[in-house]
């Protein structure tokens, strides 16, 4: 981008998109036209809409497929046609490959060179051939655009280690017998991962990656991603990029591309943080509506989180069981969630589950400091619940 752009050329990116495939136009000063990717659309770009943003005045247009974060990516006719859209316009088509041998329900994607002069295509070892302590990178690129692009790694690498190169040469030259096993772990972690959102239910939704090791799911239930996030690298070691990085807060950017072993911890460990996290949610939309229920504003303090006051009827005692449920799947102690383990109800109480339990409402004045954190029903059938809550939930808050 250096090399080839100059203040004002007006560049098409996609959006959200790896930081570094916009910030470097826009540092250059180059006049950004964004390009939405929608989960209504499994973040394919509408090509419809690109060949309105794309003309004569589009210097280059810039794409990563599959797309890190979403794992979304195009289909053979689709990158065609981003192809014909680039060349109708004369701009420069970079095509950043990074996760391009990682598919699940295609063939790798050719390289767009073998149709447009004007392509910038990008590959790495860092991916797929599991191998990112190497740096080791490659270009495809028309003389007119690989001339500069040397005159700048001049001054920036010079060149590489003569024996990274030896070992670069003969991962490339064994390619298929690096790639295989990290394909089929690939395709594994993305089962295990497939499987984890479907237990999370409510909590969490996705639009299914298609390629790449990353997923794009947003966090229903949590009220604010960014300090979720923060909290599960300082508490559970757990690293999740927060959606805020690419425009999206209420999203969170999860690899799955490791060990296998380690991907299905990090999802134990990120269902324990949600469950808990739902928990935190309703305690701080709690104390945001002054600690009273039904005040004013509290059904917006928090948007997006569960009010308990408001757990009154039949659908709602079945979400909090299934919680109870998650949460011993997820190795979380029900006392921390702020509520008994489940146990079927029979007779009466079945009837009416709605009603909290004669011994619950007889509960002593004195526990109503740590009414914040459970999950009580209306009509105080949660005493007991908020009892055992108060003081890990205090702590987790
Ligand atoms: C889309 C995309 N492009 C490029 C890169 C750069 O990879 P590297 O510098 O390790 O070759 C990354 C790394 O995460 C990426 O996600």
């Amino acid at each position: 981008m250096n090399a080839l752009l100059r203040r004002g050329d007006e560049v098409v990116v996609l959006a959200p998109l790896y930081q570094q495939l916009y910030s470097i136009a826009g540092a250059i000063g180059c006049r950004l036209v964004r390009l939405p990717l929608a989960w209504d659309r499994g973040y394919v770009p509408d090509l419809d809409a690109a060949a309105a943003l794309i003309g004569p005045r589009t210097r280059m247009i810039v794409v990563n497929f599959p797309h890190n974060p979403t794992g979304a990516t195009l289909t053979v006719p689709q990158q065609q046609e981003l192809i014909r859209l680039a060349a109708r316009a004369g701009a420069y088509l970079v095509w950043d490959a990074a996760f391009g041998e990682l598919t699940y329900e295609q063939q790798p994607l050719p390289d767009p060179g073998r149709f447009y002069e004007r392509a910038i295509t990008m590959g790495t070892l860092s991916k797929a051939f599991g191998l990112p302590g190497l740096r080791l990178g490659w270009c495809l690129a028309p003389p007119e655009a690989l001339a500069p692009f040397a005159r700048i790694r001049d001054y920036l690498t010079l060149h590489q280690s003569p024996l990274v190169e030896l070992l670069a040469r003969r991962v490339i030259e064994n390619a298929d017998l690096v790639l295989a096993p990290r394909l089929r772990q690939a395709a594994r972690n993305r089962q295990t991962l497939a499987r984890w959102i479907d237990e999370q239910g409510e909590l969490v939704s996705w639009v299914k990656p298609t390629a790449g090791v990353c997923a794009f799911p947003r966090l229903e239930r949590v009220a604010d991603v960014d300090a979720f996030c923060r909290r599960l690298a300082a508490e559970r070691g757990l690293l999740l990029v927060p959606g805020s990085c690419f425009g999206c807060p209420r999203h969170v950017r999860l690899g799955f591309g490791g060990e296998s072993s380690r991907v299905e911890e990090g999802l134990r460990r990120l269902g324990a943080a949600l469950v808990e996290a739902s928990v935190v949610g309703n305690r701080e939309t709690r104390r945001a509506a002054g600690g009273k229920r039904g005040a004013p504003g509290a059904e917006t303090a928090v948007a997006g989180t569960r009010q308990p006051w408001r757990l009154e009827n039949a659908r709602d005692l079945a979400f909090r069981r299934s919680r109870r449920q998650r949460a011993g799947r997820a190795g979380v102690d029900s006392a921390q969630l702020g509520c008994r383990p489940w146990r079927p109800r029979s007779g009466r109480a079945a009837a009416r589950p709605w009603r909290g339990r004669r011994s619950d409402r007889a509960r002593p004045a004195h526990a109503a400091d740590d009414r914040q954190g459970g999950l009580a029903p209306r009509g105080g059938g949660g005493a007991g619940r908020r009892r055992e809550a108060s003081g890990d939930l205090g702590r987790a808050a």
